[in-house]
């Protein structure tokens, strides 16, 4: 684990890690307008991982996934995949690469079916016969979603329009999805059974950069964990190393009374 590390030494534990780097983010700063987010942003994530990015309000968690899925340009640094720069790619292109991002919010488009929400996630794919067999696959995963398909996406609960924003995603066939605050909002038993579609969609293949506010719950299902604080960060290690230090999950999450 390495504490306040500046420049983050993210290689110095790069070895303990399985599995070649698949995403790369190297010294990233993004600014809105003069404000600056990021102020030199640093990770990894290795093939086949769950890595969570925790930090309070405003931290600059988002951003970073905003970055990566080029929501949001770098002014400074470089965003890899698989060892190619992807930092000024458009949006649309990214995601054709298997970088999908789950935005917070979910975002589900009012006046559209469940349906039409997913065929919309799959913009990035051409072939007919493929879309389908995605959607297929959405509905086995998600059954609930197939039962609502035809009803207004937006007016599903909370715990299902995450499973939506899930499935659109997945439409694309994402390498590495990118999962902002999923549990944002919701009954403690839909929180886990999204915490456990995440699980099953790493098992699956899926590599998962995983943004969360519920430190303990993410330290629970990641694999490797990175604390942001004010557009940088402070602090990085094995999930498990994290998870047992009861005074790093204080000290930088303040969520120590949280289940
Ligand atoms: N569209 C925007 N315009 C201006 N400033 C923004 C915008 N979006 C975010 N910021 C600012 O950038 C910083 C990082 O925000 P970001 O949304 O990345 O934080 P976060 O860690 O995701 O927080 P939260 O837990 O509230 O989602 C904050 O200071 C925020 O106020
Ligand atoms: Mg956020």
């Amino acid at each position: 684990m390495v504490k306040d590390a500046r420049p983050p030494t993210v290689a110095e534990t790069a070895t303990e890690r399985p599995g070649r780097v698949r995403l790369r983010l190297r010294e990233i700063e993004a600014f809105y307008g003069q404000i600056q987010a990021l102020r030199g942003i640093s990770l990894d994530v290795h093939e086949g991982e769950i890595v969570t990015v925790l930090g309070s309000n405003g931290a600059g968690k988002s951003t970073t996934l905003k970055t990566i899925s080029g929501l949001v340009r770098a002014r400074q640094g470089e965003v890899e995949l698989e060892g190619e720069s992807i930092t000024r790619l458009a949006a649309h292109e990214i995601a054709r690469r298997g970088v999908v991002h789950v935005p917070e919010g979910r975002r589900i488009l009012r006046g559209l079916t469940v349906q039409e929400n997913l065929e919309l996630g799959a913009f990035t794919v051409k072939d007919p016969a493929l879309r389908r067999q995605r959607l297929e696959d959405v509905y086995a995963r998600f059954p609930i979603l197939h039962e609502r398909r035809h009803q207004d996406g937006s007016l599903l609960s909370g715990g299902q329009q995450q499973m939506l924003a899930m499935g659109r995603a997945l439409m694309h066939g994402p390498s590495v999805m990118l999962l902002d605050e999923p549990s944002m909002g919701l009954a403690p038993k839909l929180v886990t059974e999204i915490m456990r579609i995440v699980k099953q969609l790493n098992e699956a293949g899926t590599t998962i950069l995983l943004v969360e506010q519920n430190a303990r719950l993410a330290l629970r299902l990641a694999d490797y964990a990175y604390v942001i604080e004010n557009g940088e960060i402070r602090l990085h290690g094995a999930a498990a190393t994290l998870r047992e230090d009861a005074s790093i999950i204080k000290a930088y999450l303040g969520l120590g009374e949280e289940s």
